[in-house]
């Protein structure tokens, strides 16, 4: 397990590693749009990894793809979908302009 920091709400809660980061924020009960249910289509699951990025599985090809086609991408961007959770503390961002 490792504690999931959710901003702009600052809520944390415990994500067992190996677990897909855009379920666990909506087990969080947090909102975030998913509108090709995890597929890598559509990127309104984009979200900014704001501390523990490297602790992440590296970005692979179909989530860089669709990366590449996003407005307001930066080096902290992830598909939630596609991030799966590590051992180690991270703290993400839900982006209001998605
Ligand atoms: S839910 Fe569509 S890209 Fe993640």
């Amino acid at each position: 397990m490792a504690l999931l920091t959710i901003q702009p709400s600052g809520k944390t809660v415990d994500v067992a590693a190996g677990s897909i980061l855009l379920g666990a924020i909506m087990a969080a009960g947090e909102t975030i749009a998913h509108k090709c249910d995890g597929k890598a289509q559509c990127g309104s699951c984009h979200i900014f990894v704001q501390e523990g990025r490297k602790t992440l599985p590296r970005i692979q090809k179909l989530e860089n793809e669709k990366l590449d086609a996003l407005v307001g991408v930066s080096s902290k961007s992830r598909l939630a979908c596609q991030t799966v959770m590590g051992e180690e503390p991270v703290t993400i961002e839900l982006l209001s302009f998605v």
